[in-house]
């Protein structure tokens, strides 16, 4: 990972192989952004000029290289657009400097230490920026020939080091910014690791020892329930979907438990380690990306494993529902009937909608301790990604005010989110004539008939919010941003805030 520190070091001096800067485009050309003013007086304060003849116009996402001027150490200049120059008197917000430190860590693969001279004007400032470059400098090659080693021929290693310019290295609020960033977006890029690894390597036990292990890093408590025991405690709906696999499911608690904390959130997330739809399998060209239907319980994972390195005054559980949905003579059938942990009936008419099954145990679970709100987060249905396109995430609710809560959280850290409807003339879609409820309903409105399935799972009185991640959890395009190709780590960002919020009582 790479390292992050705040210096006060100026430009020319600064031993480096890059200096980043910001560029915005203004009414007149490219301008160049504050904190770059000593490149800017090295070239004479023709920078923008310079700029502007390279072609540059500060447009986000635009990224110019460029000779380092005169007298300076650090041989590269990297110049970043920032897009529209902020109104007089405004600065640059959170996620426009995030997404450029972003897009210029990419950029800077194959290099040691880079310095970044963007527009730091606060403590808010430095984190972005800080969360910018960790999450932009992330890359999977754990199964590349040489690793992530520096002379990797399948690709450049990742930007090692990185100085923030302009920061206050003695500030009490800089000085946490960085450390914020540092640990949520190490726990962030641990999700991705997770989501990217393939479904050989990551089954539900595997998953299972690797939250083992991190929970003894971090004074956490855990607890496992195998096969075995969840057959013992009646967990039908997570021995239904795997019991197809050869490997066995999982539920994985963990507990963050701090004297201080007045408020308890459980966080509960969909792990299926594979999903290839069971017996109502999938058609192939969708099935190549289903390793990452296990998002949401990284997602769960990684913001209890941060909500922990921070020490918030909060009580959070997380829920992690693990299973390989597979199709096998021991698999649950189409027109099979499930008991579940709740003691509900679900007639299962699709195996492929196995993420509800998997939760519905999961939410019966948390809500048996009474927490103040649940959060689930799941990578639940193809249509969401319909609906909402592939960056955006659908947020459903119990309980309105919390979901516009949930929604306005997701878009202050940068986690595009859109509030959904619960529509209840969808619920008898859902009748069954053989059980209480069956796992499928209408087609139209899939991703809310989920949501619907899901809602009967909560405890009575219990606050409760479900983020449909299916679009933005696994990028299949181009990076962009801080975000890469593969796993994202969507909503872990959203979940960290939320366990914020709550631990400065402002979650109610
Ligand atoms: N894991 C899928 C949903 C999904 C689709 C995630 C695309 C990521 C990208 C889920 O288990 C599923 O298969 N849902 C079905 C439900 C249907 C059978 C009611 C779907 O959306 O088609
Ligand atoms: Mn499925
Ligand atoms: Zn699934």
């Amino acid at each position: 990972m790479t390292a992050l520190t705040l210096s006060t070091a100026a430009a020319p001096g600064l031993r480096a192989d890059a200096i980043v800067i910001g560029v915005a485009k203004g009414a007149k050309g490219p301008v160049v952004a504050p904190g770059a003013e000593a490149v800017d007086k090295a070239y004479d304060g023709r920078l923008a000029d310079v700029l502007d003849t390279l072609g540059a116009a500060g447009a986000e996402g635009e990224l110019t290289k460029l000779p380092s001027p005169a007298g300076f150490k650090a041989p590269l200049v990297v110049a970043v657009g920032l897009g529209a120059e902020p109104e007089k008197d405004a600065s640059f917000d959170a996620e426009t400097l995030r997404r450029a430190a972003g897009v210029a860590a990419r950029a800077l693969a194959g290099t040691k230490k880079a310095a970044f001279a963007l527009p730091v004007a606060d403590a808010d400032a430095v984190g972005a920026v800080g969360e910018g470059v960790l999450l932009g400098a992330y890359s999977f090659d754990t199964y590349k020939e040489n690793g992530k080693d520096s002379k990797a021929k399948n690709g450049r290693a990742p930007l090692a080091e990185a100085s923030l310019l302009g920061g206050k290295p003695r500030d009490a609020a800089h000085k946490a910014a960085l450390a914020r960033a540092t640990a949520v977006s190490e726990e962030l890029n641990r999700a991705r690791d997770l989501i990217n690894m393939p479904p050989n390597d990551l089954d539900p036990a595997q998953f299972a020892a690797i939250a083992q292990s991190a929970a003894k890093e971090h004074g956490l408590k855990v607890q496992v329930l195998d096969e075995k025991a969840l057959a013992k405690g009646g967990y039908g709906g997570i021995l239904g979907v795997g019991g197809g696999s050869a490997a066995a499911p999982r539920l994985v608690k963990l507990s963050y438990t701090n004297p201080k904390a007045k408020k308890h959130l459980a966080f509960v997330g969909k792990g299926i380690t594979y999903d290839s739809g069971g017996i109502s399998l999938k058609p192939a060209g969708h099935n190549e990306t289903m390793k990452c239907d296990m998002s949401g319980a990284a997602a769960v994972f990684a913001a209890v494993v941060a909500t922990a390195r921070l020490g918030l005054e909060v009580n959070v559980t997380g829920w992690l529902a693990l299973a390989e949905n597979m199709p096998s003579g021991s698999a649950v059938r189409p027109g099979d009937v499930l008991r579940m942990y709740s003691g509900k009936t679900v007639e299962v008419l699709n195996t492929d909608a196995e993420g509800r099954l998997v939760l519905a145990d999961a939410l019966w679970a948390a809500s048996a301790e009474k927490p103040d709100a649940i959060v689930d987060v799941a990578t639940l249905t193809g249509a969401m990604v319909l609906a909402l396109g592939n960056r955006t995430m659908g947020v459903m609710a119990n309980d309105d005010a919390f979901r516009t809560t949930v929604h306005e959280t997701a878009e202050q850290v940068g986690e595009p989110s859109w509030p959904m409807p619960l529509p209840e003339h969808l619920r008898k879609g859902m009748d069954s004539p053989t059980a209480d409820i069956a796992n499928m309903g209408e087609r139209a409105g899939g991703g809310l008939v989920a949501g619907l399935f899901l809602r009967e799972f909560v405890g009575e009185g219990i606050t409760w919010a479900h983020l449909d991640i299916a679009g933005p959890a696994f990028n299949e395009q181009g990076p962009f941003g801080y975000t890469p190709k593969g796993g994202t780590g969507s909503a872990v960002r959203t979940l960290v805030r939320l366990a914020e919020l709550s631990a400065d009582g402002e979650l109610d």
